[in-house]
């Protein structure tokens, strides 16, 4: 059976590296003889703008609801454009699909793969390696919020930090689950502010009796100021982190700075069992639109959760493999946007999975779209 996924290019640098992305997904459909069957939507700032600009335009329509209902998973690029209100669009679009799919988890690895790409002085490769599970439904992203006197020199301003017990259970749970499947030190760290936000309470009370149920894993809790600091100091003491929606935001830009830059940073949106959805945790980067620019690895990597999501993990481990490969090798010797062409770096890690598959390195492919093999490609305008 194919794996069917949607793809949703989006904003600014969003359509470019998400093309490297299904470049290394063909590759390995070849490669491995599986197929995948994709829908193509043209969301995004543009398509709003067309459809009657802020306000009036279509940000994401309700048929894609049913669209996603049968498929496996959504391959996103990024999202975000100068020309909406900040915000607008990345609730409207990622938020949405955050919100409706019920995508609780978001997964997002740090990893090390050069020394050098690494700012911190003396760290080795294995010194930086850890997967924090960052809570994505709730905190202050849950939409309530209000402006009272907007505009006025009275005005006030106020957005909800929701927690649930329920929402902080599942979500503890998965990252126990996740820490004891690495089987690196059997640590997981819960990440809050919970001696200034005297709600996080719940997360610690959940987090002590969650872990119960595991008692291989050694319960951490540390304040979030503290995980920052100890993130730069020692980032060889963690292991799985288990955080708020708002802190995992922040502490994640923090972690794919020290693995080397947004380049590389990929997560997944996650529903156990459900349709989910992969992105490079990186934005549109409008100033590079169509250059060819932008590096796609963290796109790539985002594929790569992807097929391990829908069940393909020796291929999502072929694309770990590569991309770590070309890194420590210095074939990729930077993660600096313009460093080296988008689309060439593309080709390189296809190469490298070819290589490592067992097949010989080619010439770099036609353009996706244009191969018998893929049997549906729906490109909706
Ligand atoms: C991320 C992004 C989003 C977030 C923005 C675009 C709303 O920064 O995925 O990390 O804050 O979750
Ligand atoms: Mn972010």
């Amino acid at each position: 059976m194919a794996i069917k996924i949607g793809v949703l290019g989006g904003d600014g640098i969003g359509p470019e590296v998400c093309r490297e992305g299904l470049k290394v997904l063909d590759a390995l459909c070849e490669l491995r003889g599986f197929d995948v069957e994709r829908i193509e939507w043209p969301y995004g700032a543009d398509y709003c703008v067309q459809t009657g600009g802020p306000g009036k335009g279509i940000v994401l329509p309700d048929s894609i609801w049913s669209e996603i209902r049968e498929l496996d998973a959504i391959f996103l690029g990024a999202i975000g454009d100068p020309r909406f209100e900040a915000g607008f669009l990345e609730f409207g679009i990622v938020g949405a699909l955050r919100f409706k799919l019920d995508l609780y988890v978001n997964l997002r690895p740090i990893k090390l793969y050069s020394e050098d790409l690494c700012p911190l002085k003396g760290k080795k490769i294995t010194d930086l390696d850890m997967l924090v599970i960052r809570e994505n439904t709730e905190d202050a992203y849950a939409g309530i919020m209000g402006h009272l006197k907007k505009n006025t020199p009275d005005e006030v301003a106020i957005q909800e930090m929701i927690y649930t017990r329920k929402g902080c259970e599942r979500v503890i749970r998965y990252a126990y689950q996740k820490c004891m499947e690495r089987k690196k030190t059997f640590k997981l760290s819960l990440v809050d502010k919970a001696n200034a936000i005297r709600a996080h309470d719940l997360w610690r009370r959940t987090f002590a009796e969650v872990g119960k149920e595991f008692p291989q894993v050694t319960q951490d809790a540390m304040y979030v100021d503290a995980c920052t600091m100890w993130m730069v100091k020692n980032p060889e003491s963690f292991d799985t982190v288990v955080t708020t929606n708002l802190f995992g935001d922040i502490i994640t830009d923090l972690g794919a700075m020290l693995q080397g830059g947004l380049g590389i940073a990929a997560g997944g949106n996650i529903h156990p069992g459900r349709v989910s959805m992969f992105e490079p945790i990186h934005g549109s980067a409008p100033k590079y639109k169509g250059q060819n620019k932008a590096n796609p690895l963290a796109a790539i990597n985002a594929m790569g959760m992807l097929l391990d999501h829908v069940g393909r993990h020796e291929e999502a481990a072929l694309v770990e493999k590569a991309v770590g490969g070309l890194l420590a090798s210095h074939r990729i010797p930077s993660l600096q946007a313009g460093a080296m062409p988008c689309d060439r770096i593309g080709d390189l890690v296809c190469n490298e999975v070819r290589v490592l598959a067992g097949d010989k390195p080619r010439k770099p492919k036609p353009p996706s779209g244009s191969k018998k093999k893929r049997k549906m490609t729906v490109a909706r305008r």
